[in-house]
């Protein structure tokens, strides 16, 4: 594979939840002119590929991952001619365009579901999962949503129930209609054929469920805490094995147009989750590992999670991280502002390619909405589970609005805008930004970061230590996950080398000789001399 083939191996790719990035028409929701204004300061950061969440013809009832029509854009965002020029802006940049795909489900407004749901003769029938109510009356089987409630809907017209993995304005394709698949492939390579680079596909997991509609069995370790469709296990709803055979269509599908990316929404266990490699690398390029985004912010819990990934990975399966996104609280909220920078450096210096949230680069924490500013539906049907906080304006400036939008925008911005944004930080030498594009850059210009392998060296306590090698380099990283110091000091050799990068920025350039004394919440990288011998 060439290196221009492979962009997306060492490339950051940079998340952007189009309704909360920038408004350019002044009415409070963003759009695409506000995210090609914006896009200087994408490629400024230093990533290589930007993902847009859902631009395309929506009722909104999940802010566009319940789609109208899969080959256009919502007005709200723009038009068609907007974005060709985005993508030829992203272009000259030298940013990739990712898109959101969303083939589990349609909006119930989309044409296909409208005819689908006129009779049970109509041709469309089959393109989604319409069931007869149970012998006795009642939802078909006990399949849950993942918004909550009975994954079925009752459609009085025909007296059948559609099956629904979200909400029910969100009724599930049915992805063993070769019908279905052909649209959707039409849909991919209407895009590809404009020059999009890759598509994330969303929950593409759940694309097949099982033909018999068995029951999901119950969860031994249900919590009450857990959202409630976790009382089931999925083993009938979602990860079944025929998917992988959609995976690798969809794969082919995106190579009928060369050096284009697959990406996949999954969240399952490792174990599960390098299945979607496919068999010899034929499915996704990068099944996102959500591993860092669920764990417990703990050194040794980590450690295991990246040893347990590194051991699993197919040979030739690129990895991956994630620190955040548009459905999970913000990682500076989560680890707290000062491991906020820790978790950066771990996400930008892991062997994979990172995907950087937009917002988590100036730390952006989540914010707290108030019950009448609440837009997500799941925050009514699953309490404590609403996820506007993580969506919140990006924030540009200590001007009103935070510089997203003249007007009040569709969510609140953040109240601590006025300290935290980008203006602040691109000035501020020592700020998480800076942090942020210190070590994209080094990671460009350092093979081993970049591309070279993964060794775990022994650490104990809330020390994370590991190195990253393409001969000759060698890059040796040290974060410590507490508020206490610690040191760093190899077991067995000799430790010499420079700081390339530390967290809070005083330490560039320090020369390390034997042992390396960390502050507490501090992490450096450190390029190791040639005298450093390794346990
Ligand atoms: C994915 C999206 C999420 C959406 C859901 C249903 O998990 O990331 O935002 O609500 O799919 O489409």
């Amino acid at each position: 594979m060439s290196r221009a083939d492979s962009w997306w191996r060492e490339g950051v790719i940079y998340q952007i939840y189009p309704r909360s990035f920038q408004d350019s028409n002044g009415d409070g929701v963003g759009d695409l002119g506000g995210i090609i204004r914006r896009l200087p300061y994408v490629a400024e950061l230093g990533a290589d590929a930007v993902w847009l969440s859902p631009i395309f013809p929506s009722p909104m009832a999940d802010f566009g991952y319940d789609i109208c029509d899969y080959t256009d854009i919502h007005p709200a965002f723009g038009t068609l001619a907007d974005f060709d020029s985005l993508l030829a802006t992203a272009h000259q940049l030298g940013l990739k365009v990712i898109l959101d795909l969303v083939p589990n489900h349609t909006s119930d407004q989309h044409p296909w579901f409208r005819e689908s749901r006129e009779a049970r003769e109509n041709p469309k029938r089959e393109w989604y999962l319409w069931r007869d109510p149970a012998p006795g009356g009642g939802v078909p089987n006990n399949w849950l949503s993942e918004f909550g409630g009975s994954a079925w809907e009752y459609d009085r017209r025909t007296g059948q129930y559609y099956y629904h993995a979200f909400l029910p304005a969100q009724p599930d394709l049915n992805w063993r209609s070769s019908e279905v698949r052909a649209a959707i492939y039409d849909a991919m390579r209407f895009w590809l054929r404009r020059g999009v680079d890759g598509f994330r596909v969303d929950v593409i997991w759940h694309l097949i469920k099982d033909d018999q509609f068995r029951d999901n069995p119950p969860n031994p370790d249900y919590h009450g805490s857990d959202p409630p469709s976790r009382a089931l296990l999925p083993f009938y709803t979602a990860d079944q094995p025929e998917v992988h055979e959609v995976i690798a269509q969809m794969r082919s599908v995106t190579e009928e147009f060369g050096a284009r990316v697959l990406i996949g929404e999954i969240y399952l266990p490792i174990e599960r989750l390098v299945a979607y490699y496919g068999r010899d690398l034929s499915g996704l390029h990068l099944p996102l590992n959500f591993s860092l985004l669920l764990a417990p912010w703990q050194a040794r819990t980590i450690a295991g999670l990246i040893e347990q990934y590194e051991t699993s990975l197919p040979p030739g399966g690129w990895p991956n991280w994630v620190l955040g996104n548009h459905d999970q609280p913000r990682v500076a909220t989560r680890v707290g502002a000062d491991q906020a920078r820790i978790a950066a450096m771990l996400l930008l210096t892991l062997r994979g390619t990172p995907t950087v949230y937009y917002g988590d680069e100036i730390g952006m924490s989540e914010a707290a909405i108030a019950p009448d500013k609440i837009r997500d539906p799941v925050a009514a049907r699953i309490s404590g589970r609403g996820r506007d906080g993580c969506r919140t304006p990006m924030q540009w400036d200590g001007t009103s609005n935070a510089g997203f939008s003249p007007v009040e925008p569709w969510l609140p911005v953040s109240p601590n805008f006025s300290e935290l944004n980008v203006e602040r930080q691109r000035s501020d030498q020592d700020s998480i930004f800076n942090l942020f594009r210190r070590l994209i850059r080094l990671r460009r210009r350092t093979p081993a970061l970049a591309s070279g392998s993964y060794h775990p060296l022994v650490a104990s306590g809330d020390l994370l230590l590991y190195v990253r090698q393409k001969q000759p380099d060698r890059i040796l990283v040290a974060l410590n996950l507490s508020g206490d110091p610690t040191a760093v000091e190899l077991s067995s050799g000799t430790l010499a080398g420079t700081v390339a990068v530390s967290s809070a920025g005083d330490r560039d350039g320090e020369e390390v000789h034997g042992r390396l004394d960390l502050r507490g919440n501090e992490g450096a990288v450190i390029a190791l001399a040639p005298e450093t011998i390794l346990p």
